[in-house]
């Protein structure tokens, strides 16, 4: 800096005058004093960083893989991951503390009264955390999933006439259909391969995925016999966000762009979005030419999907929903309409062919509501005449949920129920699977045998751990 200044003195022609002391020192200072300020800035973070710490002294924590990684990698949601999970569960039932790597630290939810006071307290209070949803984001954009604050409430209301019962009562016949469509599938498949066994998972996706199509946007792709360019581009998505959990070289973005997966999830991208935009597009222009009321008449008596509800949706001041605010949901409910449904009916499935007693009393149940039928379809009001059907489902839900981890960054101090205190700033893991597991919680819950051995279901919510359902909540 000092050649510099002195080059520049000597241009100026002010080299050898008292003005270039002055100018030094005023160099020096405020080198100086930026210096004081970076470390200011050091010593308040470490600081900060140490009150947290002690702060925190009063969770237990499993042994960290080693100060540098902390307990990184070490509960990966894979079959291993969670059986140590099981295992740390035995001996710690409430909050857990771990670190990921040496200085982020995250307190592990457990148990459904420490769950609580995080989960109920405002959207403010406690936030969707960015961390660790930020690989979604170029895909599911500013959706419900990754929304927060303002956007997310305003969204939030704006969608709630999609979940109303006339709307979605219709879809019933969708999900038939698609059903209907990956049994025939199977019986074809077992009658010309004769195969005993084959992976169900994958024409389970491909079912949801046909079920959501139709229901978000009345279209058609006959994805569950060929496969089309915007479902296999969903189905690479949601496998490369899972595999860049697992690498941690990839989580900085500049990294992850430049390689082979980071290119291929662009690519996808490009795909679905391009889709998702071109039938907004024709929608809205189709709405703009007819009107709204011509365009509910001509309606009426049909499914009014996803994009629909979507277009016609109006906040308090008579705003709409934009283009990309549109795009963003339908890719949301692309997204976590079928990973966590395919997920679920495939572990409702292992569930039943385990235990082919229950396997049989589901079909018992079934067959009774169908008898006298023309159509072998199951109707909505049948949905409410399934209590053991219903039992298997919520119990198997438990042992293996979809979703197993959910986090909220606390902006505030949250009291938890033994007086302990999450401080502000600390992520927080809302652990579903290690709550579900947790043996102070659920005693006994080894799987679903267990489980429908011991009652008989609920009378209000057909689920069978009595104790803990909604009558005695
Ligand atoms: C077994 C099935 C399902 C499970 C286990 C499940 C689980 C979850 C969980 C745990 C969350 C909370 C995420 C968080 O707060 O961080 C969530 C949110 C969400 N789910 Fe699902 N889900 C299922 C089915 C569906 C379906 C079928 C759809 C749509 C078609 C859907 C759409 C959404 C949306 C839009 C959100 C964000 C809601 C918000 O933050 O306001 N889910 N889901």
């Amino acid at each position: 800096m000092l050649p510099i200044t002195d080059h520049l003195l000597d241009l100026l022609g002010l080299e050898k005058t008292a003005f270039r002391t002055y100018a030094v020192s005023a160099l020096l200072l405020s080198l100086l004093f930026s210096f004081f300020r970076l470390l200011l800035q050091f010593v308040q973070i470490c600081w900060a960083f140490y009150t947290t710490c002690r702060r925190l002294r009063c969770f237990r924590q499993p042994p960290r893989k080693n100060w540098l990684m902390g307990h990184l990698g070490m509960y990966l949601p894979n079959e291993k991951g969670l059986q140590d999970e099981k295992k740390v569960l035995d001996t710690m039932h409430d909050v857990l503390l771990v670190w990921a790597g040496p200085v982020l630290p995250l307190l592990v939810l457990v148990h459904p009264d420490y769950i609580k006071p995080v989960l109920s307290a405002s959207a403010a209070i406690a936030p969707k955390d960015e961390f660790f949803y930020s690989f979604l984001k170029p895909w599911l954009g500013d959706g419900l999933l990754l929304s927060k604050g303002d956007k997310w409430s305003r969204h939030r209301r704006l969608l709630t006439p999609a979940f109303h019962f006339d709307i979605l009562k219709p879809y019933m016949k969708i999900f038939n259909q698609c059903a209907n469509i990956m049994h025939t599938k199977w019986r074809r498949h077992l009658g010309e391969k004769s195969v005993a066994s084959f992976d169900m998972f994958e024409h389970i996706s491909l079912m949801t995925l046909d079920s959501l199509q139709k229901c978000v946007f009345s279209y058609s792709s006959d994805c569950q016999e060929k496969m089309s360019d915007y479902i296999s581009a969903i189905i690479e998505l949601s496998g490369l966000v899972v595999r860049r959990q697992y690498r941690l070289h990839h989580y900085p973005n500049f990294i992850y762009y430049l390689s082979a997966d980071g290119r291929r999830f662009r690519r996808a991208c490009d795909i679905v979005h391009r889709f998702t935009t071109e039938v907004i597009q024709e929608r809205r222009q189709a709405l703009s030419q007819q009107g709204v009321e011509k365009w509910l008449q001509a309606k009426q008596g049909k499914t009014l999907d996803f994009i629909d509800v979507l277009l016609l949706a109006k906040d308090e001041d008579g705003k709409e929903l934009s283009d990309e605010d549109i795009r963003a949901e339908a890719d949301t409910f692309m997204f976590e309409g079928h990973d966590t449904t395919s997920s679920g009916l495939s572990w409702v499935l292992f569930n039943l062919a385990k235990y082919p007693e229950y396997q049989e009393k589901c079909r018992e149940e079934i067959q009774e509501i169908m008898k006298g039928r023309e159509l072998e379809d199951l109707e909505w009001d049948d949905l409410t005449q399934l209590p053991f059907t219903t039992m298997c489902i919520k119990e198997s839900l438990r042992q293996f949920p979809p979703v197993t981890l959910v986090s909220r960054r606390c902006t505030e101090d949250i009291k938890l129920p033994d007086g302990r205190i999450i401080p502000k700033g600390i992520i927080c893991m809302v652990n579903i699977y290690g709550t579900h597991h947790n043996p102070t919680v659920w005693p006994d819950s080894k799987d679903l045998g267990t489980a429908l051995d011991r009652a008989s279901p609920c009378r209000r919510c057909a689920w069978p751990w009595h104790s803990r359902c909604c009558a005695s909540a």
